[in-house]
């Protein structure tokens, strides 16, 4: 008897648990036909940038005002993003003709920080027959005078703004920082998310000692990153009313089943594929299928979260008694 992949994920039925993350690979149509090829369940596409947004809208705005003669000095606003994706009216295209083209759902990803009109951006993607959007605040909290409560509250507006204009669902890729995790998910479950994305990796500069400059740069993930998602998601597992899909560190078959034992619905890739190519998905996911008829499950659903912390039987393991635990027991190699 065939095992049966499928899960759900923010009330959508996927055919298998492993989602392509939101990277260059995710971001034109042969990219997007390669992941569904390859068996994913569903594909994340990059982000499309409020600062972009802005930008596209100040330019309108200018051309409206002053003709073409203005089109250098606002095009130049914001350059970077150009050649990272699309561009906002290209990236509904591309939702359109995914939609037209391929079967697994289409996640569009908007990335920002502040409450504005970018976010009609949402509807636009709803519009364009995206099954579902990704937030991604990707905001660092630098200020000593800004609160956790305002810091907080930013997302919570964020998400609330979204709602009011979508009706498909909304998963939120937010980083590890929070005073109170299980709370803060529930208030963004309050005021409508429908998944969490766990974790952003943020850039971490380096200094160069040589040259004693700040070194912006993005490495790629590896499995061992993959501990600080797998207990939050185990923790948060069936605490909260959310879907939840693992980011960073899902590289190999036992990644995608510890995060499934710990209670993901899915677990995404980014780094994993952009090594070794999008066809790494599909020798996962059969070593997903082998080991689960090895192991007697019948399906993935079976065996999700089963190890979560509210069904483990060591629950303190995720907790500070096992730090204890840990550090009595330790001997130095
Ligand atoms: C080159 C590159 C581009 C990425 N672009 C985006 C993006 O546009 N939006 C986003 O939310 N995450 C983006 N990510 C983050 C990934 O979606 C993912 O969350 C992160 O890399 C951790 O997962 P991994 O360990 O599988 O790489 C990017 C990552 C990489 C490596």
């Amino acid at each position: 008897m065939s095992v049966d992949l499928s899960t759900e994920y923010l009330g959508l039925k996927l055919r298998s648990p492993l989602v392509a993350a939101a990277s260059p690979l995710t971001g034109d149509l042969d990219g997007l036909r390669q992941i569904e090829e390859a068996g994913f369940g569903a594909a994340v596409m990059p982000s499309l940038f409020e600062e972009q947004i802005e930008a596209e809208e100040m330019l309108v705005a200018k051309l409206q005002d002053h003709g073409a003669e203005s089109f250098v000095e606002a095009s130049g606003f914001f350059p970077p993003l150009e050649d990272y994706n699309i561009g906002p009216q290209k990236y509904l295209e591309l939702i359109e003709q995914a939609k037209k083209t391929l079967k697994i759902p289409i996640i569009p990803s908007l990335n920002g920080v502040s409450t504005g009109g970018w976010l009609w951006y949402a509807k636009r993607f709803q519009d364009a027959g995206a099954d579902a959007i990704e937030l991604n605040v990707y905001y660092l909290a630098t200020d000593p005078g800004t609160s956790c409560d305002t810091v907080e509250q930013r997302y919570i507006d964020l998400v609330s703004s979204i709602r009011s204009v979508t009706s498909i669902p909304l998963a939120v890729k937010i980083g590890p920082q929070f005073s109170s995790l299980p709370n803060f998910a529930k208030r963004l479950r309050e005021a409508g998310a429908d998944g969490l994305v766990l974790f952003n990796r943020f850039m971490q500069p380096d200094i160069d000692l040589e040259t004693l400059e700040v070194r912006p740069g993005l490495q790629l993930s590896t499995s061992s990153e993959l501990l600080l998602p797998l207990r939050w998601i185990a923790i948060l597992s069936g605490r909260v009313d959310l879907s939840l899909a693992a980011t960073t560190g899902v590289h190999q078959r036992d990644d995608v089943l510890k995060l499934l034992l710990a209670g993901a619905n899915v677990a995404t890739m980014a780094s994993a594929l952009l090594r070794n190519g999008i066809d790494h998905g599909a020798r996962v996911l059969t070593a997903v299928r082998t080991w689960l008829e090895e192991n007697e499950y019948e399906s993935v659903r079976q065996m999700q979260g089963s190890l979560s912390q509210r069904h483990s039987a060591d629950p303190d393991s995720f907790e500070r008694a096992n730090y204890m635990r840990a550090i009595t027991d330790f001997t130095a190699p």
